[in-house]
């Protein structure tokens, strides 16, 4: 990978406040709720300006490296450069595509609803805690990894029996492990009585619509809960249309639907965000070899953008956490990130699945189309010498990745607090993915200093302005400019100030080290193609 190395961030995030990252997204622009004037709508996030650009900052370097590069220009462990076709498919497809792939029937998550307080939750995000020992006693339900609820039901607990209880005095268990008698004695996050959740009901998550005028049952159509369908029903018409062979893979960005039961934790668990999926087509006995250089690559790559150290990890799945298609397959791994508001423990940013032949020969039975490979590298040698041909259905690897979730992986990993700074909130963006990607400031707002900055900004504009702001700016001291461009994550700010009139120099000013240089004027654009690494 040629991007440059990003800055280094040692914070592990146990420190860092979501409620400050959120409180400057919504300051410096970076994401609003959306319909906010209206009281907002639950599980839905718009992108200011800055936000707007980050994520495009964040597809584009994904669409660059993994569709234009193909897997960042390394071979692929047959030892040949990886080949990968962009498509774009649409929102809705024809709900038949829904039923094949199992959402109809099993995309669903277990609800549980409070009658007291109205609340609900997913049933396998509540866990429950009874005093050691005490198999008749009360149950105290509570949130999983949400600290305050599990103190608000070690408190309740205490009260109940009556001692001051730890949490070395608590048993602890799944919600979804207790039975209907126990769930009768359980008491909720946040209530008074007893016995008011329900058990967990099914609740698909795919959002309904009507296509067509009379809005009748017979035309129900969903919004997509992934992208990935709409590239196995494309499959064919990739290969018959272009001079694909496998192995290969097929790429798409964009909005996928989800209902959520629990929408939380900012953007993480949105009902309307964005996916980056790859869907890699080889011959079953290559599975896992492909399987580990897309999951071993995918990591770098997070890397590489900036998401380094422990707050990064990649777990193997264990065999019982596998999806239905996942459990012959070369195995499923997840990379995870430690947000503020999982740590100490990690959430998904990508998962990498080897979903074997599962999709195709869903799509394959339920359409009649025949969706088998006709490869010309394989079978018996024929009497000339060549290979006869092998028909089969190909596996699928799948490297699945969230924008969004990216994006907010991207916004905890920079912001960093300096209170010995002029700004003490700093967003250290790696400059590939940095949304303002220099700024230009007269000392003054005189002596030739102003049309010196717009000729440099004009420039710089010219070269660099497809990759992101650059931003040019009058009012207030230096020092408060630089102090606005460290909260707008911008890497590099360039100074006009009365030696540039004389001698073409202007200062750059670092993001990150705070340090300051001259360089000649001419030098600017070279200075900053190098660091941007273009
Ligand atoms: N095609 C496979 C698939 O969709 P997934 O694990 O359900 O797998 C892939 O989703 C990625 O999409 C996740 O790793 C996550 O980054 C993102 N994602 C899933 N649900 C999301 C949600 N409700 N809000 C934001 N991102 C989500």
């Amino acid at each position: 990978m040629t991007a440059p190395a990003a800055p280094a961030n040692a914070d592990t995030n146990q420190t860092k406040s979501m409620d400050d990252i959120m409180a400057l997204c919504k300051r410096r622009g970076f994401i609003f709720q959306a319909s906010e004037i209206y009281g907002g709508i639950n599980g839905f996030w718009d992108y200011g300006p800055l936000g707007a650009q980050l994520k495009k900052n964040l597809r584009d370097a994904w669409w660059q490296d993994v569709v234009m590069k193909g897997a960042g220009g390394q071979l692929g462990p047959n030892g040949k450069p990886v080949s990968i076709v962009p498509v774009d498919s649409c929102l809705i497809q024809n709900p038949k595509v829904w039923e094949a792939s199992g959402h109809v029937g099993g995309f669903n998550d277990p609800m549980v609803d409070c009658r007291e307080t109205k609340a609900r939750y997913r049933a396998d995000h509540l866990m429950c805690m009874g005093k050691k020992g005490d198999k008749q006693g009360q149950i105290y339900a509570f949130i999983e990894h949400d600290d305050a609820s599990f103190d608000a039901a070690l408190k309740k607990l205490s009260k109940y029996v009556k001692q001051e209880l730890s949490k070395d005095d608590v048993d602890v268990c799944a919600f979804t492990g207790l039975s209907a008698e126990e769930i009768a004695i359980t008491v909720g996050p946040g209530t008074k009585e007893v016995g008011t959740l329900t058990a967990p009901r099914a609740f698909n998550l795919m959002f309904k619509t009507y296509v067509g005028a009379t809005a009748s049952e017979d035309d129900i159509a969903y919004l997509r809960p992934e992208t990935a369908q709409g590239i196995f029903i494309n499959f064919k018409n990739v290969v018959d249309s272009t001079r694909v062979a496998l192995p290969f893979g097929i790429a798409q960005t964009g909005k996928a639907f989800r209902n959520e039961v629990t929408p939380r934790n900012f953007t993480f668990r949105s009902r309307e965000f964005e996916q980056m999926e790859i869907e890699f087509f080889c011959h079953p006995s290559e599975t896992k070899a492909w399987y580990t250089f897309w999951r071993d690559w995918r990591m770098a790559w997070w890397q590489s953008i900036g998401l380094k150290g422990d707050n990064l990890v990649l777990r193997e799945h264990d065999k019982d956490e596998l999806a239905h298609y996942a459990k012959e397959g070369a195995g499923t791994s997840d990379i995870e990130y430690r947000f503020p508001f999982t740590a100490p423990g990690f959430g998904e940013l990508e998962g990498i699945a080897d979903r074997t032949d599962f999709d195709l020969r869903q799509h394959a039975q339920h359409s009649g189309a025949k969706l088998e490979y006709f490869d010309t590298t394989r079978g018996e040698l024929a009497p000339n010498g060549q290979p006869k041909g092998e028909r089969y259905l190909p596996h699928v690897i799948e490297p699945s990745a969230g924008l969004d979730r990216g994006v907010l992986a991207i916004l905890c990993e920079s912001y960093t607090k300096d209170d010995s700074r002029p700004s003490p909130e700093i967003m250290r963006f790696h400059p590939r993915i940095a949304p303002i990607k220099a700024a230009v400031f007269p000392l003054v707002n005189k002596d030739g200093m102003p049309e010196m900055a717009a000729k440099l900004t004009s420039e710089l504009r010219q070269r660099f302005g497809h990759l992101g702001f650059i931003e040019t700016d009058a009012k207030q001291s230096i020092g408060k400019r630089y102090a606005r461009m460290d909260e707008a994550g911008c890497p590099f700010c360039f100074t006009i100030d009365g030696d540039s009139l004389t001698d073409q120099t202007v200062t750059v000013r670092d993001r990150d080290t705070g340090g300051q240089e001259r360089i000649a004027m001419d030098k600017v654009s070279g200075f900053l193609a190098e660091k941007l690494g273009v």
